[in-house]
């Protein structure tokens, strides 16, 4: 099969498509794969500063859409069925095994691109909101990188839980897509006072939560936009700079700053996945749930896709169109 193998830790340079035997289904679900989604932590993994770092070559890709060939017995899902799975290696190829729990089936209506990039935004995105950051109805969300994979997750997650949703981006455009992503009210880190702008749109006050995929002085001004008992969830650090803070300003202003793991939190507590996708899959019938595709590019041309992602001209969810 067809397979796009990292072959030296260089970032987008260092793939080359290449010719590998397909993967054993062993105990797993095999899948004859669609569409790809491109993230973050795959650009990280080809540069070799991503938490987890396996030895060369290895053929990288976090998650999938497509058919599934082979499941089996006890897998909720069976052969011919439209899927979606989280897969964390192996997903830039033809054929990729994924494990059972983690392969969900395609809401109804989603085209193969669309599903492609969905499992881990939106399972982090509603990890990210409910368990860690305890969102409550009517409460106020700021979402930063509001227009990336993870940021359009999480302001169509916390409409669905009834929350105020606002949004930071770099550009026009972006807001444009944060606001029809469903951002009440989208503002510009570029325009330098985007603190206050969130100051008077909550009426002095500040937000309940900010979800933070950013870091850097982004996570350094979020702490000034908390409300009393705000909770500023870390989910990345997609500027490069990872932040410090001084616990004082913490206990001052009666806030938390929480970190989300949604990948590693899955070894200590497996059942939440099956929480969580039957909680997405509520929200992707009432609407509320609809990934925002944004560039798609054939899979031979995923080094331009993770350049898309670095050099922050992606706008939505980037996918690779497999087959
Ligand atoms: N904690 C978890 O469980 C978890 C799970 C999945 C992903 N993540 C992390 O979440 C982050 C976002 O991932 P993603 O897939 O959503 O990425 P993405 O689609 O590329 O979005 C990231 C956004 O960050 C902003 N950004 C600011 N400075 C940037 C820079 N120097 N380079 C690139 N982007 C920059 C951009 O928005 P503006 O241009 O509008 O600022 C961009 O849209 C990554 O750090 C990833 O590792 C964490």
């Amino acid at each position: 099969m067809r397979a796009l193998r990292l072959e030296r830790l260089e970032g987008p340079e260092g793939l080359l498509l290449t010719e590998v035997p397909e993967p054993e289904a062993g105990d797993q679900v095999l899948i004859d794969v669609r569409a790809a989604g491109v993230s973050f932590p795959d650009l990280l993994l080809s540069r070799g500063q991503y938490q987890m770092k396996p030895s060369l070559p290895f053929v990288p890709g976090v998650e999938v859409a497509g058919v599934v060939r082979h499941a089996p017995e006890g897998a909720a899902v069976k052969a011919g069925d439209r899927v979606m799975a989280f897969t964390l290696l192996g997903g830039w190829a033809d054929v990729v095994a994924a494990a059972p729990g983690m392969t969900f089936p395609i809401p109804e209506g989603w085209s193969f691109e669309a599903a492609a990039g969905t499992v881990m935004n939106y399972h982090t995105a509603h990890f990210a909101l409910h368990r860690r950051g305890r969102l409550r109805e009517g409460e106020t969300v700021l979402v930063h990188g509001a227009a990336g994979g993870v940021g359009t997750a999480s302001l169509q997650v916390a409409r669905g839980a009834g929350a105020r949703v606002l949004a930071v981006v770099s550009s026009e455009e972006k807001a444009e897509v944060a606001r029809s992503a469903g951002a009440d009210r989208a503002f510009l880190s570029t325009s330098g006072d985007w603190v206050s702008q969130v100051k008077e749109a909550t009426g002095g006050r500040g937000v309940d939560v900010v979800l933070d995929p950013v870091g850097g002085d982004i996570f350094d001004l979020s702490l000034k936009c908390l409300a009393p008992e705000g909770r500023l969830l870390v989910v990345g650090f997609a500027g490069g700079r990872i932040p410090e803070v001084k616990v004082n300003r913490l206990l001052l202003k009666n806030v938390d700053v929480v970190g989300v793991a949604w990948g590693s939190f899955l070894l200590h507590e497996p059942g939440i996945t099956a929480e969580i996708s039957r909680a997405l899959a509520s929200l992707a019938e009432k609407g509320f749930v609809e990934p925002v595709v944004g560039p798609v590019f054939p899979l031979e041309q995923a080094a331009q896709a993770l350049r898309a992602l670095e050099s922050r001209t992606a706008v939505g969810k980037v996918v690779l169109r497999v087959r």
